[in-house]
């Protein structure tokens, strides 16, 4: 089984979701081991429950149970409307919006306490690649998120922020030395048999072109995909490429 995420970001109406929704229906059958799940906007997600073999997520959530938070949605609310997986730690809201680790960690607890399966999302900049610090960023990373969270069921999403939304995907061995990395931490943290049935994604500028290598890759169990899964065509031959 590969996991293939997209990540509609803030796109898509209504009628542009289902649009999609019902071009992708009839083509996933063909492929019954890639597993799809799809996060779009808040507004587009009672167009996905239509739609049952696809796994329903969140891109946002804040880790409260309600109050007064304007604007804010829960855990609890998202998982009424049918979400299953929420992303967490993605780098547009480390960056964009000011999440640090500690909201970070909040959001993993609270996604647990509501049964929804955080995507947590690691990735460096440039700047700490370029430093050699990348390693010591992503354990960093990894072991606030999860501090003192007890082995549980959860995807951990590779993603280098000079990768994102640039077009410059990290190489196949860049990914996979990673990913080798991650699960090292979280054997540590975890011990053997949770590291190893943890899912590690890459995301970062993955397209059609380049899907196929990455998935043929055994440190790299799927894809979380930005730009490239807003159009049907392209998402379905990264789906292809899928082993
Ligand atoms: P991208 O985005 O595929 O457009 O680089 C990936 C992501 O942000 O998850």
């Amino acid at each position: 089984m590969q996991i293939f995420v997209a990540n509609w970001k803030m796109h898509k109406t209504r009628p542009q979701a289902k649009a999609f929704l019902q071009a992708l229906a009839p083509r996933i059958k063909n492929y019954p081991n890639a597993e799809i799940w799809i996060a779009p906007p808040f507004t587009a997600l009672a167009e996905l429950s239509a739609n049952s073999s696809i796994k329903r997520g969140a891109q946002n959530f804040y880790p409260a149970d309600q109050g007064a938070f304007t604007g804010e949605i829960s855990a609890e609310m998202l998982k009424d409307v049918g979400v299953e997986f929420i992303l967490i730690g993605h780098s547009e809201r480390r960056t964009l919006f000011q999440e640090t680790d500690a909201l970070i960690h909040l959001k993993v607890k609270a996604a647990l306490k509501h049964d929804l399966l955080p995507i947590l999302c690691v990735g460096e900049s440039l700047k700490e690649r370029e430093a050699k610090e990348a390693f010591s960023v992503i354990e960093n990373q990894i072991r606030q998120a999860l501090k003192e969270v007890p082995p549980t069921k959860i995807v951990l999403a590779y993603e280098p922020v000079w990768a994102i939304g640039t077009g410059k995907s990290a190489t196949v061995q860049m990914a996979s030395e990673m990913h080798a990395y991650c699960r090292s931490i979280l054997e540590k943290m975890w011990g053997q048999e949770w590291a190893l049935k943890t899912p590690i994604l890459y995301g970062g500028s993955v397209n059609q072109d380049n899907a196929k290598e990455f998935l043929k890759n055994p440190e790299i169990q799927g894809v979380l995909v930005g730009g490239a899964s807003l159009e049907v065509e392209k998402f379905i031959q990264i789906i292809q490429g899928g082993v």
